[in-house]
């Protein structure tokens, strides 16, 4: 809980510091890579330095948590912090990186604000990064301690790669040592170090689709001008990475709880990776529930795992496959995902994942017909864009996207 003396600090500041977010990253992160350059290899992503969204996440989210707890003060946006720790988790982040970033990120403040910055204001959100940094810590450790093992990434062998739709590639590792896995949940993924050409080990997040106990298994969308997809194209049968422990909180329980109504699955593209995993899980469950499975792509032939997830969904007692797709007449329907086709009730459940632009359009779309925000689920494939919705409300839970 935020101390009395600094509340009317925070609040007083709050908005100075939310709007010098974008000149204040861009120092942070010049020191704290200039410092400590062993932070690029295998932890942060260089693509995502470039495009320049993931620093706006890290030290905006600062704010944002300030703006929760100033709002709610008994509190603490759970769900957010959650997101964070998983992806930390499965970065490896430890205890003794909150010092640096803190030491850096500060130094940025001083340098950008100057004058400005009085030792009030820098102890009041001194006393708001420790808050933040602590409750993470406390999750990342919880995490850490649950796993079969105690490695960030441990090396695994490919051992079947096939191309499931053009450009989508089907991947299947199997441990090439002795150390122990933890069993994956539906809807988890892992993370993939790849060393590039110039030796620097880069980082990216899978979601893991269904597999043997002993296997992790991914699909990969290639993207030619990206850093580590064209990468793992490249990989063959035999080869070895690094994978890390399975992480994630969009799993079945969190999304759905089983006494829920109908549930539906919003995918498009790549994005149909986590709902395989799900429907899997739950025709192994013999789930009776209604499961209404809604995929957008471009044609039947650029649909990834098309026949794997129709099956599964086929094996349920009550599931349904609805596709909307650009080329006339392949599938149920012509074009984008048409909401009035849904008898959506407020007691049903969704989960979507996909390009934000169609999720942010199913979203509106759901909330429309009735759905209470907090049984709308996501998963999305890049740093979260909640930073941005932040900025004009209340974190209202993470899964919102809007
Ligand atoms: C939890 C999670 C699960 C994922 N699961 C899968 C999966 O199952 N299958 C899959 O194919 N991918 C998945 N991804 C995405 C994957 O991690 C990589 O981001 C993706 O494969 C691109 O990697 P790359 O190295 O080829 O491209 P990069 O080198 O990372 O970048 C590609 C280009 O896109 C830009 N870019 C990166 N992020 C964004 C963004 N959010 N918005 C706009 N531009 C951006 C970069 O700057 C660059 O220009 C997942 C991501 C997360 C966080
Ligand atoms: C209080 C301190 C911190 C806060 C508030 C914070 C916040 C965040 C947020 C919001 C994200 C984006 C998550 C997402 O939506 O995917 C993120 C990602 C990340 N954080 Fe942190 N973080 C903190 C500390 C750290 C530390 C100490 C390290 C390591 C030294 C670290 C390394 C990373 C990395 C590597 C990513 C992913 C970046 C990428 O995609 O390249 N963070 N963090």
């Amino acid at each position: 809980m935020l101390s009395e003396k600094s509340r009317p600090v925070i609040e007083a500041t709050l908005p100075v510091i939310q709007g010098r977010i974008n000149t204040i990253t861009p120092i942070f992160y010049e020191r704290l890579f200039k410092n400590h350059p062993e932070l690029m290899d295998g932890m942060f992503s260089r693509a995502d330095q470039k495009e320049g969204i993931q620093p706006r996440a890290l030290a905006g989210s600062i704010p944002v948590f300030a703006s929760y707890i100033l709002n709610n003060p008994d509190s603490y946006p759970d769900e957010i912090l959650s997101r964070v720790a998983h992806k930390h988790a499965s970065l490896g982040v430890g205890e003794e990186g909150y010092e640096i970033v803190y030491k850096y990120l500060f130094e940025a403040i001083a340098i950008d604000l100057a004058d400005a910055l009085t030792p009030e204001i820098a102890e009041a959100w001194t006393e708001v990064y420790w808050l933040m940094a602590q409750a993470l810590i406390k999750i990342e450790k919880g995490l850490y301690d649950s796993q079969a093992n105690d490695v960030v990434n441990a090396p695994f062998t490919l051992v079947k790669k096939e191309e499931v739709a053009p450009n989508v590639y089907d991947f299947t590792f199997e441990p090439a040592d002795n150390t122990p896995l933890t069993p994956a949940e539906a809807g988890q993924y892992v993370g993939v170090v790849v060393k590039t050409a110039d030796g620097l080990r880069q980082p990216r997040q899978y979601s893991l689709l269904p597999s043997q106990l002993h296997q992790r298994r991914f699909a990969v969308k290639i993207n030619p001008a990206g850093e580590v997809t064209p990468m793992l194209k490249d990989l063959r049968e035999g080869d070895t990475i690094e994978l890390s422990n399975p992480y994630g909180d969009v799993v079945l329980n969190n999304i759905s709880p089983l006494e829920f109504g109908p549930l539906y699955l919003f995918t498009s593209g790549i994005g149909i990776a986590p709902a395989l995993a799900f429907v899997h899980k739950l025709a192994s469950q013999g789930n009776g529930r209604e499961i209404i499975a809604v995929h957008r792509d471009q044609s039947l032939e650029s649909w990834p795992l098309r026949q794997e997830y129709a099956a599964a969904i086929n094996s349920l007692p009550d599931g349904k496959l609805i596709s909307f797709l650009q080329a006339e007449g392949e599938g149920d329907y012509d074009g984008d995902i048409d909401m009035s086709r849904f008898q959506l009730s407020r007691q049903s459940s969704a989960f979507m994942c996909g390009p934000l632009d169609f999720m942010q359009t199913v979203r509106s779309s759901l909330v429309q017909a009735g759905l209470p925000g907090k049984n709308i689920h996501y998963e999305v494939f890049g740093p979260d864009q909640w930073m941005h919705r932040a900025r004009r409300q209340t974190i209202q839970g993470r899964r919102y996207v809007s």
